[in-house]
Formats: structure tokens, C-alpha cells, sequence
């Protein structure tokens, strides 16, 4: 059933929000645990689809996976029964590539269809499978469908990534820990995610190190334990939070926060006018007065503006009185919520990969969609400041990425409403 949100903006947000675990360390991680010969318990865990996602995938493995309260268990298999991944799940999330290198490292064999995921532009694997065949599996398409073989085992390699890509990186990382051989990686993401994910490894027997540098060398070992693991807070939920009370203003605590993990996010928005108090776990962000332009700003890998924050602080700075360009330099259709901005009046064009916000009227509410999932919680940030009720439709897309959104923000004074259709 499809579900519309329901805001009504102009209110100040006050109170406190706990970040979760990472969705994009949680994703990994599950993935890392088809390769665990032990009881798996990932703690704070957020309710979210793609987590249920990777979950079905992990059952028609013949996996016994539970999604509780406190976390996912996943017990280990002896055998992964069944090496061909539904197609059906692999179209829900690009996530779902990350099986492929678990599955083909215990069964020699693995077949998949390509990845879906958010439409942000084109998003090719030819990293993951360049690098995979460089560790000696044999990649062959028949028609749709991807066949990966190894039949011997994957080989450690030297491999250079042609572009960090974090994705193609976590690849690599779960194809080599249980290779035969060592491997090195050059040109390897640097992203927070990537160090979870080898320390969730390393603690599992892995032997990983240099992860969060361009070189990631891992020393190949038979097999891997399993334990309890507490993936790192979500900086991307951080920043959500961070770029609505911006938008909202008011005064809103992150519990829970790491801020050097989204210290760019929170740096733009204090430049923009908003007071930020940046603890061990923990920031407090607060805009009392108008929030002025920022001039230009460009995304890149970490530690740069993530990408996945720039609609988001895109949306924060619809108010401001000054202008402001954000570019994206990742992905090439970063800026689908445009269309719901222009829809409540923002001055904002779009040009290539940029976004220039220019200063505007005041938002109103209307009715617009969620085109993807930052895009999505951009829109809610954007109905935050807007006067009136604004619907925003398709949010499916934002329970990718944010559990329990609505009770969160009627938590900060919120009046939202969840309509079912
Ligand atoms: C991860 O996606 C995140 N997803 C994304 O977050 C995030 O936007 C992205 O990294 C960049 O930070 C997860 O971690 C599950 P990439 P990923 O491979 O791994 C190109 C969100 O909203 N590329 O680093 O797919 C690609 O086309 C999501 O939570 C190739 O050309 O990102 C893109 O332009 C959305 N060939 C660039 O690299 C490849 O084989 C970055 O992609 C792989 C990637």
C-alpha cells in the first residue's frame, strides 16, 4: 500500500534524536555474514527496507536470519543452498551486488541480474567485476543474467580500482578475506563504511589493514567466526537531521552523532548562519536567525561533502538570502527533487550536476514525490520550512533510508500525518 506524508511546516523543531547504525555499513555487513561459520548479532539496526532487502536475499540463500528489536541474528549455514540470486530482489537496491562476491567465495558459483537502486544517473559494476576477475573468477552474461565462476577459489590479487568507488571497494574487500593469497588494494574508497566493514572482519578472523587509506592489504584466511557487532551511527541520518533543523530552525540534539564524520555538512551549515556544539557522540545544531548563502560547493569522496548530503543541505538553504551552488561531482542526476523545490517555490535551477539556489519568496506547500531516497528526505527537510501542508508522495523511497521518520518528527513538534492510499 502506497503511502503519502503529510507535513505541515513554518514550526521550529526542538528535542533530541538518536542516530541509528549506518544503513551503508549495515548493508555490507550482512553481506560479510554469508561468509560466517558463527552466530552473527549486528546491534542497533534501524527498521528499513533495504535491510529487509538484504534479508530476503539472505533467506533464499537458506539462511535463518531474525530482525528484532535489538538487531538482526543470523545464524551460520553450512552450505548456502542456492547460488542464483532472485532478480525480483536484486531490481530493489543496488545494495544487492554486495552478494555477489560472499556467495561466489562459498560456492564457487554465483548468477544475480544486474542491481537496482536510486535512478541517480548510470551506475555501472564493471569495478566489481574487472576486480573480481582479477582475483580469477570467470564473469559471463547470458542474456540478462551475470554468471560469476571460481570453481578453485578466489586468487589474491594487486589491484588498482580505476575510482574509489565504495561499493566496488566492499566488493573486493569480501572477495579477498577469505581468498587464497594475499591482496592488495590500490586506489581503495576511504569512506567510514569501509573501515566498519573491515573491522567487522577483522574481529570476525579477517586480516585487513590500511582500510580508510587508498591501500587496503588483506591476508587471505580459511574462515571466519561470527559475534556481536555495533555498526558506526549513521552520518547521513546525522546530516539529515542537522540540514532540518537548519531549514526549521529551532534547536535539535544528535545523539549518538560522530561529527568528524559529517564535519563538511556541519561546517556549510555554520557557515550558513547556524550554531553548531560538536561533542564525542553527540552534536547540537541551532538556527535562531536567517540563514545566508554559502556560495559554491562541490561533493566529493570522503573526506569530502558526501554526495548523499547534498540535496539535503540543498533543501536547508531554499530560505537563505544569499546564493548558493552545490554541484555534485559523483552521480549525474543528484538533483530529481528539484522539481518538488520549483513546486513550492524555491529560486533554484538546475544546470548539469549543479544546483544553484538562488534567494526566493517564501516556500509554500504542495503536493509533490519523492524521486529517490536523499532526494525524498530532501523534500520532507524543504516541507519543514514551508508554509502550509505539503503532501510528498512515493515515500517508499524514504523508508529506505529513515526509520520511523513520522514518530521522530512529531518527537521535535512536528504535525505530520501518514496517509495510506
Ligand atoms: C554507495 O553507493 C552508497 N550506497 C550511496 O548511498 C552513496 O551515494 C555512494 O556510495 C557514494 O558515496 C551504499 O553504500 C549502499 P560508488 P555505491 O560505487 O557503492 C561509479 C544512499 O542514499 N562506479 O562509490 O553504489 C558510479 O557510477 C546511497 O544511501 C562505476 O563507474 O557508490 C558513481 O558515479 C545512494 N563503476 C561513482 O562510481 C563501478 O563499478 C560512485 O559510486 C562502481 C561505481
Amino acid at each position: 500500500m502506497a503511502e503519502i506524508l503529510e507535513i505541515w511546516g513554518g514550526r521550529p523543531l526542538y528535542g533530541t534524536v538518536e542516530i541509528p547504525s549506518a544503513k551503508n555499513s549495515v548493508l555490507p555487513l550482512l553481506a560479510a555474514s554469508v561468509l560466517c561459520r558463527e552466530k552473527v548479532c549486528l546491534k542497533k539496526v534501524p527498521h528499513l527496507s533495504d535491510v529487509e532487502v538484504c534479508l530476503a536475499l539472505m533467506r533464499s540463500l537458506g539462511m535463518d536470519v531474525r530482525y528484532g528489536d535489538t538487531g538482526v541474528v543470523i545464524q551460520p549455514t553450512a552450505n548456502v543452498e542456492d547460488a542464483s540470486l532472485q532478480t525480483e530482489l536484486m531490481q530493489k537496491m543496488r545494495a544487492s551486488v554486495l552478494f555477489l562476491a560472499p556467495v561466489l567465495a562459498r560456492c564457487g558459483y554465483v548468477e544475480a541480474s544486474l542491481p537496482g537502486g536510486c535512478r541517480l544517473g548510470k551506475r555501472p559494476i564493471d569495478i566489481h567485476l574487472d576486480g573480481l576477475e582479477h582475483m580469477g573468477a570467470n564473469v559471463r552474461w547470458h542474456g540478462e543474467r551475470l554468471c560469476l565462476r571460481a570453481p578453485r577459489g578466489l586468487m589474491g590479487t594487486k589491484y588498482t580500482l580505476r575510482y574509489p568507488s565504495v561499493g566496488a571497494t566492499e566488493t573486493l574487500l569480501l572477495a579477498s578475506v577469505c581468498a587464497k593469497g594475499d591482496t592488495v588494494l590500490h586506489g581503495a574508497a576511504c569512506e567510514p563504511e569501509i573501515v566498519d566493514l573491515a573491522n567487522f572482519l577483522n574481529q570476525c578472523g579477517g586480516k585487513i589493514t590500511g582500510a580508510g587509506t587508498e591501500t587496503i592489504s588483506v591476508q587471505g584466511v580459511s574462515r571466519l567466526s561470527g559475534g556481536a557487532y555495533t555498526p558506526i551511527p549513521d552520518r547521513i541520518v546525522g546530516a539529515t537531521w542537522a540540514c532540518a533543523a537548519a531549514a526549521a530552525g529551532g534547536c535539535v540534539t544528535l545523539e549518538g552523532a560522530q561529527p568528524e564524520m559529517f564535519a563538511p555538512v556541519l561546517d556549510a551549515l555554520e557557515q550558513a548562519g547556524c550554531r553548531i556544539w560538536r561533542r564525542k557522540n553527540q552534536v547540537k545544531i541551532e538556527r535562531r536567525k536567517e540563514l545566508v548563502g554559502i556560495g559554491e560547493r562541490k561533493t566529493a569522496v570522503y573526506p569530502g561533502f558526501p554526495t548523499d548530503a547534498a540535496p539535503l543541505l540543498a533543501a536547508a538553504l531554499l530560505g537563505a538570502s544569499g546564493e548558493s551552488c552545490i554541484r555534485d561531482t559523483i552521480f549525474t542526476n543528484r538533483f530529481a527533487c528539484a522539481d518538488g523545490f520549483l513546486a513550492m517555490g524555491a529560486n533554484v535551477h538546475r544546470i548539469g550536476s549543479d544546483l544553484r539556489i538562488l534567494p526566493g519568496g517564501p516556500l509554500h506547500g504542495t503536493t509533490v514525490a519523492a524521486q529517490d531516497l536523499r532526494g525524498g528526505a530532501a523534500l520532507v527537510i524543504a516541507a519543514l520550512a514551508a508554509n502550509g501542508k505539503t503532501k510528498i508522495e512515493d515515500s517508499f523511497y524514504i523508508q529506505r533510508g529513515y526509520a520511523d521518520l513520522p514518530q521522530q518528527l512529531r518527537r521535535l513538534g512536528v504535525k505530520i500525518q501518514v496517509k495510506k492510499t
